[in-house]
């Protein structure tokens, strides 16, 4: 997994639950790097699942709830941080119905080492959208936590529901929004 993941998220636990714990986290962890990671190195994701799951211990916040919390967060920090890829798009279902032939393609082309998800969309309604998402590193809480980062960002109000189709690890997990016009 691309270091910014890293480094955003050792900024959001330090700026959510204060500098003690996230050194208290960093520190409890056997992490490759300490927790001294740069924005464009390459890290194995599962320290970063080992560090959500300190936190949760620190902070008695349920793992799934921290990845979705974080997710928002990191949505703001990716959006800000690139800006080219989401200039020209105009609300929510258009930034995700272009995550897989666009946003991601452009992540690989910065980051060819970069471990990406796997999305497929349809639209079922014009305020209706289905989205799969696949990925052998089953971080569908983030997604979600992206997801509702998106919706943030163009000010926009989305019910969403989630059905998790792979056995519990969300691997596969279907995601159904319903915009709720403004
Ligand atoms: C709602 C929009 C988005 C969703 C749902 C989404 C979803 C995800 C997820 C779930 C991952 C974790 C990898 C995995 O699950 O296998 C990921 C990785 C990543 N995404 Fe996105 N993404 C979104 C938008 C963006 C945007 C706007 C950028 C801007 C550059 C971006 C850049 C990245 C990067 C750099 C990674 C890390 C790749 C790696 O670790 O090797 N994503 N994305």
């Amino acid at each position: 997994m691309k270091g910014i993941v890293f480094t955003v998220f050792i900024e959001y636990a330090e700026a959510t639950f204060g500098g003690l714990v996230s050194e208290q986290m960093i520190s409890s962890c056997d992490l490759s790097t300490g927790g001294a990671y740069t924005a464009v190195g390459t890290y194995d994701h599962r320290e970063i699942v080992q560090m959500i799951v300190k936190l949760s211990e620190l902070t008695d916040r349920e793992v799934p709830e921290l990845l979705k919390s974080f997710g928002f967060h990191l949505f703001g920090k990716l959006s800000a941080g690139y800006p080219e890829l989401i200039a020209n798009v105009n609300d929510s279902f258009e930034l995700v119905s272009i995550i897989e032939n666009h946003i991601h393609v452009e992540v690989r082309k910065l980051y060819p080492d970069a471990s990406l998800p796997s999305f497929s969309h349809e639209f079922t309604g014009p305020d209706e959208l289905h989205l799969l998402y696949e990925s052998e590193r089953g971080l569908a809480d983030l997604a979600e936590g992206l997801l509702m980062g998106c919706f943030d960002h163009f000010g926009e109000e989305v019910v969403l529901e989630r059905e998790d189709l792979s056995p519990g690890d969300g691997t596969r997990v279907a995601f159904k929004m319903r915009r709720v016009p403004g």
